[in-house]
């Protein structure tokens, strides 16, 4: 991705993150997907009280993206934080192991992903960084 693109991307989620559902931990996270069409999907956590009910912001993002038949994407943006923290957050927010492999279902190590400060404050890694070894659907059937 560009940098403007990349700015416009951080900038999204950390639009998204306002939408997060989240009153048990009050850590609020935004995700923002690039598909190859160009959508913007946008995703917040969104927690339960059932604990494992919980869905992150990055899955969120990519099952509308799915079941709005968007299957390919250049890169997904992160921001989360404290709730207190609003456009500037004092850390990085790094993808959970399970969003890590549902990003590997869809997307190729090139895949980059944007962890996010601030609109211009953010650091890129690939998938491939991220989540290296992985085991993806060609080992099966
Ligand atoms: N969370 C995400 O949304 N994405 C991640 O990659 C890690 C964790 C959410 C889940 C839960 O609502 C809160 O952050 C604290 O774990």
């Amino acid at each position: 991705m560009e940098q403007q693109e990349k700015q416009a991307l951080a900038r999204e989620a950390l639009s998204a993150r306002k939408r997060a559902y989240a009153p048990y931990s009050q850590y609020r996270v935004g995700a923002a997907l690039l598909g190859t069409n160009g959508t913007i999907y946008l995703g917040c956590n969104i927690e339960n009280s059932s604990y494992g009910a919980t869905n992150c912001a990055e899955r969120t993002a990519f099952f509308k993206a799915v079941s709005e038949g968007c299957l390919t994407f250049k890169g997904i943006a992160i921001a989360g934080g404290p709730k207190e923290e609003e456009d500037k957050l004092s850390d990085y927010a790094y993808p959970c192991g399970i969003c890590r492999q549902v990003m590997a279902e869809f997307c190729k190590e090139d895949f980059e992903i944007l962890v996010v400060k601030a609109a211009d404050e953010f650091e890129t890694y690939s998938l491939g960084q991220m989540l290296p070894s992985s085991f993806t659907g060609d080992k099966l059937g």
